[in-house]
């Protein structure tokens, strides 16, 4: 199982068994069992980026181009090096959804594939963006927009449920500059909750995915990740699903490594998510691009919740901007200084996250909580919690088991008149208006006294809210 975090770089390789690092790559392990009996190469604990972050539990990742397997020195270092992958490309709205309802999921699959059969984990990147929209979508606007977000992230969220560590859920959202606005886009222009509405249904079609909120410039304390920063703790308090932020750090001399980058994922932190470094590239050459390189991985080993880094990209060449030479190895493949700045800072050791967990268990959304005990009807409850905006809903329902255990549940709710359900996730509805009976699907009937789930539909008209009869099985 230790082979699977730290993957060896070839006869050259010394293995340092350290109980720690087995036990957390027993841990990690557990959710990619089968991806591990493709590794069969030698551990090799501080000779590649992966394995010497894992030795603090950490991960050290790439973006990927699909396009890009195919070329023999890109994925040898992807082989070697890394053990967490994102997608540059492949899983934005434009890739994944290029005409309304039609999902193209070839080239991520692709991908999510290499990452499974090489033991290493998937970053999915991004949910819900205001850039790379397919052209439908940017000329959506409203609840028709608004429906269309929710039903490309509960479809693209299922799809790679139970294959993804953590989501990018949002991208971007915030505004540049000191306004410590919002950024204005055809999805904020939906209505101020589009960001909660987008993680409430990503954790509703993924439960086992850390859901993150990503943003560039936000490294440093300043009036954009203060924003970012107030919206996190707002989220934390009214139990809206989030477990993590990304900082991307792309920087160059004119966006450097802000002084106070450690304290400010510190601050994150403290409220209570993970911090993940998610598109680490400085531009540079030498010693200058190394000594920066090695601050950034310091500061993240510093801080316990910061759980891993991912650089975007694997040769200068393979950069989005490849002028600037901003990555770890150069065009034909070689270790930069950088390289070896980034392996002795994780080297350097640091402070362990915290033993993997998944994502905390939130509380269910808290609008309306309801004001009467949900009505029973035989071992467990249903509580429901209502996103309405002008002519659609989406309602998210929890499913609690009683005293006892239980192998299924049905719920039964009436949709107000007029409503009607265009699609449900993790149950089965028995029709789309009216009464409807929700049926457990195969992977939530079984539930242990007191533990809950979650499903929910989206539909058209006023959604329903309140409570709902649940019978166990
Ligand atoms: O693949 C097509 C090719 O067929 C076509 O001929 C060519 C013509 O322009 O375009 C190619 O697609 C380009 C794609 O990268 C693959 O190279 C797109 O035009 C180009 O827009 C796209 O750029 C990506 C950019 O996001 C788009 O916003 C970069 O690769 C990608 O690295 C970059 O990543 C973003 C993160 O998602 C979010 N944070 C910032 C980061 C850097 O901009």
């Amino acid at each position: 199982m230790d082979k699977m975090l730290a993957r060896g770089s070839g006869s050259g390789s010394t293995a340092r068994p350290r109980p720690r690092a087995v036990l957390l790559s027993m841990v990690a392990g557990a959710a990619v069992v089968a991806a591990t009996v493709a590794v069969a190469s030698s551990a090799s604990a501080g000779t590649t980026l992966g394995a010497s972050a894992a030795e603090s539990g950490r991960y050290f990742g790439t973006a990927v181009a699909a396009n890009k397997l195919s070329d023999s020195t890109y994925v040898g270092i992807l082989n070697r090096e890394f053990n967490m992958v994102t997608p540059e490309n492949e899983m934005k709205w434009d890739a994944t959804e290029p005409s309304q309802g039609q999902f193209n999921y070839t080239s991520a699959d692709r991908i999510v594939s290499h990452a499974q059969a090489n033991g290493m984990r998937v970053r999915g990147h991004a949910l819900a963006w205001h850039s790379q929209q397919p052209g439908w979508a940017q000329n959506l606007s409203g609840s028709a927009l608004r429906q269309a977000m929710v039903n490309h992230v509960t479809q693209v969220a299922t799809h790679y449920r139970g294959k993804i560590y953590a989501w990018d859920v949002v991208n971007e959202a915030f505004a540049d500059g000191t306004s410590g606005a919002r950024r204005d886009s055809n999805l904020q222009r939906t209505g101020n909750d589009w960001i909660e509405v987008a993680f409430r249904t990503a954790r509703a079609a993924d439960p086992g995915a850390k859901l993150c909120y990503n943003d560039y410039n936000t490294d440093g304390q300043n009036a954009k990740s203060n924003a970012v920063y107030a919206m996190v703790q707002d989220f934390k308090a009214r139990g809206v699903p989030i477990d993590c932020v990304g900082f991307q750090s792309h920087f160059n001399s004119a966006s450097p490594v802000p002084s106070d980058y450690q304290a400010n994922l510190q601050r994150f932190a403290n409220l209570g998510v993970d911090v993940q470094i998610t598109e680490l590239d400085i531009e540079g050459s030498g010693t200058t691009q190394a000594d920066n390189y090695g601050r950034v991985v310091r500061a993240c080993l510093a801080v316990s919740r910061c759980t891993g880094i991912t650089v975007w990209g694997i040769r200068d060449t393979d950069s989005w901007r490849a002028s600037g030479t901003p990555l770890l190895f150069d065009g034909s493949g070689n270790k930069k200084p950088a390289y070896t700045a980034v392996l002795n800072a994780l080297n350097g050791g640091g402070t362990p996250p915290p033993t993997t967990t998944p994502p905390a268990t939130t509380p269910p959304p808290t609008t309306a909580p309801p004001t009467t005990p949900p009505p029973s009807g035989s071992g467990c409850t249903a509580t429901l919690a209502l996103n309405q905006w002008q002519g659609g809903f989406v309602t998210y329902v929890r499913v609690t088991a009683g005293a006892n255990p239980i192998n299924g549940w049905t719920v039964v709710l009436t949709l107000p008149g007029g409503a009607a359900i265009t699609n449900t996730w993790s149950a089965q509805p028995s029709g789309t208006t009216g009464t409807v009976n929700f049926r457990n699907v195969d992977y939530n009937g079984q539930l242990g006294a007191g533990a809950s789930t979650e499903f929910g539909f989206q539909g058209t008209g006023v959604g329903p809210s309140g409570t709902a009869t649940c019978t166990a099985r």
